[in-house]
């Protein structure tokens, strides 16, 4: 092996390694989550029950999977301000719920039960749905 060759080898393990240490370095724990400007960090615990006491799972099912009624959320919904500003003001046949109704603090708790839904399994991995 030729010497340059053998540095760029070199100069790519070591920054290998580097990466792996960078990533098994734990997150600072001070670090806050910033959703958006005011919305504070959402609970997903509190949000499963607001989802269900709000009547959001009549249309989007209980895991936010979708059904006849309304198009699955979960597990990867709107940006919250997004889905907050939907949910305000929906633009075809879901009703709206007023701040009043739901604060944007309780759609910050959904969000975050959204989000938390585990991901579908891919089709592939389903033996009935192959034949
Ligand atoms: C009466 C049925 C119904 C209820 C109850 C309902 N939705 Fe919907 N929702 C819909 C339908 C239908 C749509 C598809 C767009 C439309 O027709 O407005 C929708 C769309 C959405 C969207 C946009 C997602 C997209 O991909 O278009 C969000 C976010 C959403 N709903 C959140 C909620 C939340 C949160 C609640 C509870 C506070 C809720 N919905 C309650 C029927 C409903």
């Amino acid at each position: 092996m030729k010497t340059f060759q053998l540095m760029g080898v070199l100069a790519i393990a070591t920054l290998t390694l580097m990466a792996s240490v960078r990533a098994q370095t734990p997150a600072p724990a001070a670090t806050p989550q910033v959703q958006t400007s005011q919305a504070p960090a959402g609970d997903a615990d509190t949000g499963k029950k607001l989802y269900t006491s709000y009547g959001c799972y009549q249309c989007h099912g209980y895991e936010g999977q979708g059904g006849a009624a309304g198009p699955r959320l979960a597990p990867r919904p709107f940006p919250l301000a997004a889905l907050t500003a939907y949910v305000r003001k929906p633009t075809n046949q879901m009703p709206p719920y007023s701040e009043r109704l739901v604060p944007d603090a309780d759609l910050a708790h959904i969000h975050a039960y959204l989000e938390s839904r585990p991901t579908p399994p891919p089709v592939a991995s389903i033996p009935l749905l192959q034949d």
